[in-house]
């Protein structure tokens, strides 16, 4: 068939008023009115470190993520450093677990270790955040120690919070450059920034996951840090995802307690909470493109069903788009290489 050249026709008597077409016929024209970017320099990396030496297991429902120990965790940051990822948050999985999580505190815990081992390695050329939370160093998979509300155990908020900044001040020594508190617990802010200004590590801010959600989405991670809840949910400390007013009232609370930067997680169902977040309080916000989100396009991606590449860039741009000035994500090794 022949098609007649492009402008060669007649105006249409419905003459168009407005051409947004215009802007998108030239690619360089796109680029150039293009209004979100995507850069390995907002993107986090999260990695997962245990006990041992030359381990590299393959999280099943991650794929291309692994449980390391601190010697190969070392290489992977390199590894990432060179395509051009700057930034990484570290979960542990400790060498014991016990009903309060002990094994976190310890100087020599899996985490701190990990941080040293970084430092030495990657000096100053590697930005080290430490995901704050019990749920991996407990027994039970909960995110705090235990307390008996009326026949059922629930977390007791306050006696979790000193143990909280224990941990905090315990990972700052060892060298965290951002703390990040994800264990939705009351006041858990105040007492870590008390914890850190007490401790001498006034400087060292804290990422709080102020807006983070019970969510389904957790799953893979569950298993890749070995941390779910061996009995119940989490619905009494994380929020129901029906809630938006809540994130507000979370955000704010933290930003009053001194929280630097804040997060909304997951990210993908929460897009109108990332922007809403951003609107009322301008603050640097980080959203986290969680496990299942990850798992989804992965598992998708290898049926053949999506195109891995597209998809998972326009996930990270909506992100992006939404307001959120970093997103942590699996994919982020993924996303650095295409962008090269
Ligand atoms: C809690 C924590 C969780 C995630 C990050 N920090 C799990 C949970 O709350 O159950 C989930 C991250 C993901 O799914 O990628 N330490």
């Amino acid at each position: 068939m022949n098609h007649p050249i492009c402008g060669d026709d007649a105006p249409s008597p419905t003459f168009p008023v407005a051409r947004p077409r215009r802007l998108r016929y030239n690619p360089l024209v796109r680029e150039l009115v293009r209004e979100t970017h995507l850069s390995p320099r907002d993107l986090i990396l999260p990695l997962f470190v245990r006990p041992g030496t030359g381990v590299r297991q393959e999280i099943g429902s991650m794929p291309g993520n692994y449980q390391l120990s601190t010697d190969t965790l070392v290489d992977e940051v390199g590894a990432a450093r060179d395509l051009g990822i700057t930034a990484f948050i570290l979960f542990g999985i400790p060498e014991y677990k016990d009903a309060t999580g002990s094994s976190a505190l310890k100087d020599e815990g899996i985490v701190q270790k990990a941080l040293r081992a970084l430092r030495k390695a990657h000096g100053s050329d590697v930005l080290l955040m430490t995901d704050e939370c019990f749920c991996e160093y407990t027994d039970h998979g909960h995110c705090g120690v235990l307390c008996d509300r009326g026949g059922v155990l629930d977390v007791d908020n306050d006696a979790t919070l000193p143990l909280l900044a224990d941990q905090c001040v315990s990972h700052a020594r060892a060298g965290a450059d951002v703390i990040a508190p994800s264990g939705m617990m009351d006041g858990m802010v105040r007492a870590i920034r008390a914890g850190l200004d007490g401790a001498g590590y006034t400087d060292v801010p804290i990422l709080s996951y102020a807006a983070k959600y019970a969510s389904g989405f957790y799953g893979p991670f569950r298993d890749a840090a070995e941390s779910p809840p061996q009995f119940g949910d989490r619905n009494t400390y994380q929020m129901d995802p029906a809630n938006g007013d809540e994130a507000i009232k979370e955000v704010a609370i933290d930003l009053a307690e001194g929280a630097d930067m804040i997060m909304v997680k997951p990210a993908l169902s929460y897009l109108d909470i990332i922007r809403r977040v951003k609107e009322k309080f301008r603050v640097p916000v980080a959203a986290y493109n969680v496990s299942g989100e990850f798992a989804m396009v992965k598992a998708a991606a290898a049926k053949g069903w999506i195109d891995e590449r597209r998809v998972t860039l326009e996930i990270l741009t909506s992100i992006r788009r939404a307001g959120a000035d970093m997103v942590l994500t699996y994919h982020a090794r993924d996303v650095a290489k295409w962008l090269k």
